[in-house]
């Protein structure tokens, strides 16, 4: 059974002039009611201003019939109507309606939340990095942004199925084995290096590989010997494949540990588990008459995109030396998702240079049928991470950014500023604040950022305590647990016959937003809309906390304050979860 949820009052106020609108004018049954948050009421609706014209009359007029239907009554969620302008309808809440969904939402393990998602098998590939090599900045993003998805569906009922596309197959292998063969003694695994380093000692290797394939003609000959022994499944080949791959796959899940991302060795599945599949796909292509040869080559000329010279742009299917790359193992992807893993949802995470290779993969897979009508394929794409100068983020001596430095120096950062904070703390509750503070803070601002921007990597930014940060919402999350504990006993029931100020209004109307916002994260793959939505509500309850004196208020005032307390801890700590972000009772 799908959870029901807490029908936000949004909706519920929606539906009420719905049904005015139903009442005064049945020809208009069924019309939007255009509905929205307002500053001067709970609600106001601009459904007047877009259906007056329709009617033949000014939109005050039919506003001002709107109002009358609108009239408080049995099961209406309104207290009062009012038009305003040329032709708006401001709404206010009876206050007992608000404090009720207050209660209910308190009263429910989800919050209140309904589980818009159930059941539908959503495929989510992300992170990916590549075997042999280091991870980068350029792998922070998608991993980050594929997580918080990966909570977001699956808290919304989805049926998540992570793929992890590790780069783990190709020439380079041939040439790396080959290196590693003739160079015995050179020393790469975890056992032998210092912890951590195996993946830089790979990444050197395959350097000096790639510089020795390029320099000695001979060396490159017996490269490409491997690369055909690796094809051909010559054992002793595979073995040394199978050795790199696990290797770096620890390196791999030291920084999902350290991220503290939900990927699993479960979810690796590589470019190299494609392989067999290839030839097939092609065979399938030229088949159907999708592609066609070309010089050579198998291609699919695109017949949405062209080039600069107005001619199609071409996929490349398979290159005129037998062999097949990226794009074709990408088509192998679709459907293996498809037909196997019965997807409904297919997400690929990547950044935003890799749009024209998946539009042109969508269309390939659409004309073969094999992306049929009901499944929605979506590349998720991102902005690039820019370092203080605006260009790319590199290291001083302008080499890529190891991920692993890059988030031991945000812990680092997060420690000093957490220390300064709140000295009283003791080096283990330190320790552990740390870690949560500078990994949040690195993966909110990259979540808080709109994805398809650039953002600057800046940590005196990121770790702030001021600001919309992740360091300023766990503070918020912990300063309101530490009232919760000063309040002693468990909160009564919500009184909803109680007073409502104007600040708690507020901060009642945003909390009941909450269920709204992350389905709409999962319609639209935005987790900066939750991050926009948390800050909203860390500030809103400042306002209801300078306002509003909890402990010290009477009943039954202190109750239903202490309620808001710990619906808006409890929402905070929800939406930080599904961001992927801790928040520690303490700080
Ligand atoms: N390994 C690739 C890279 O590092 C990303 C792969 C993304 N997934 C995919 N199915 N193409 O850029």
């Amino acid at each position: 059974m799908t959870h029901p949820g807490v029908v936000p009052l949004l909706d519920r106020v929606a539906d009420a002039v719905s049904d005015a609108i139903g009442r005064t004018r049945p020809e208009l049954a069924g019309a939007d009611p255009v509905l929205r948050p307002s500053e001067r009421a709970d609600f106001q609706s601009n459904a007047a201003l877009a259906l007056a014209e329709r009617l033949g009359v000014r939109p005050a007029e039919y506003a001002a019939e709107l109002v009358a239907a609108l009239a408080p009554g049995p099961g209406r969620p309104v207290a009062t109507a009012a038009v305003s302008g040329p032709g708006f309808v401001n709404i206010t809440v009876p206050d007992r309606v608000l404090w009720a969904q207050v209660a209910a939402r308190l009263s429910d393990t989800r919050l209140g939340v309904p589980a818009t998602e159930h059941g539908r098998r959503t495929v989510l590939d992300y992170s990916a990095p590549n075997i042999a090599k280091e991870m980068h900045v350029g792998h922070l993003r998608t991993t980050i942004i594929g997580d918080s998805l990966a909570r977001v569906l699956g808290f919304l009922g989805a049926a998540v199925i992570r793929q992890n596309h590790l780069g783990d197959w190709g020439t380079q292998f041939g040439m790396l084995i080959q290196y590693l063969d003739e160079h015995p003694d050179a020393r790469w695994r975890h056992d032998d290096v210092a912890d951590g380093a195996a993946v830089s000692a790979l990444d050197r290797l395959y350097r000096a590989a790639r510089a020795a394939f390029d320099a000695d003609p001979n060396f490159a000959d017996r490269s490409r010997a491997r690369v055909v022994a690796l094809q051909a499944g010559d054992s002793p080949t595979l073995d040394r494949w199978h050795d790199i791959v696990a290797e770096s796959e620890r390196a791999f899940a030291d920084i999902y540990a350290q991220l503290g991302v939900l990927l699993t060795p479960d979810d690796s599945v590589g470019e190299s588990f494609y392989n067999p599949m290839l030839s097939g796909i092609v065979a399938e292509l030229l088949e159907q008459g999708v592609a066609v040869d070309s010089n050579g080559a198998t291609v699919v000329f695109s017949a949405e995109v062209t080039g600069p010279d107005g001619a199609p742009v071409p996929l490349m299917v398979r290159k005129s030396d037998g062999g097949y790359g990226y794009d074709t193992t990408d088509l192998a992807t679709i459907r293996y998702r498809i037909d196997t893993l019965h997807a409904q949802r297919l997400l690929y995470v990547t950044d935003a240079r890799q749009a024209l290779h998946f539009r042109l993969i969508f269309e390939t897979a659409r004309r073969a049928g094999w992306l049929h009508d009901g499944i929605e394929a979506e590349h998720v794409p991102f902005g690039t991470v820019l370092g203080p100068d605006g260009t790319p983020f590199k290291t001083r001596a302008g080499g890529t950014v190891r991920l692993g430095d890059l988030l031991d120096a945000a812990v680092a950062r997060a420690r000093a500023v957490v220390a300064a904070k709140n000295p009283g703390l003791t080096a283990t509750e330190l320790d552990a604040i740390a870690t949560q503070s500078g990994i949040g803070a690195v993966k909110y601002a990259d979540l808080s950022t709109a994805r398809v921007k650039d953002y600057t990597f800046d940590l005196d930014r990121m770790v702030a305590f001021t600001g919309n940060t992740a360091v300023y919402l766990q503070y918020a999350h912990a300063r309101i647990r530490s009232l919760l504990g000063k309040a002693g006993a468990p909160a009564p029931a919500v009184a909803t016959d109680g007073p409502l100020e104007t600040a708690e209004r507020a901060l009642v109307l945003t909390l009941d937003a909450y269920g709204t916002t992350v389905a709409e994260v999962g319609s639209t793959l935005e987790p900066h809309r939750l991050c926009g939505y948390l800050y909203r509500l860390a500030r809103d309850f400042t306002t209801f906390y300078d306002a509003c004196p909890v402990l010290k208020a009477d009943k039954p005032q202190r109750g239903n304050r202490l309620a808001l307390c710990d619906l808006t801890a409890q929402t905070l700590a929800h939406g930080l979860d599904l961001l992927g972000i801790a928040a520690p009772e303490r700080m």
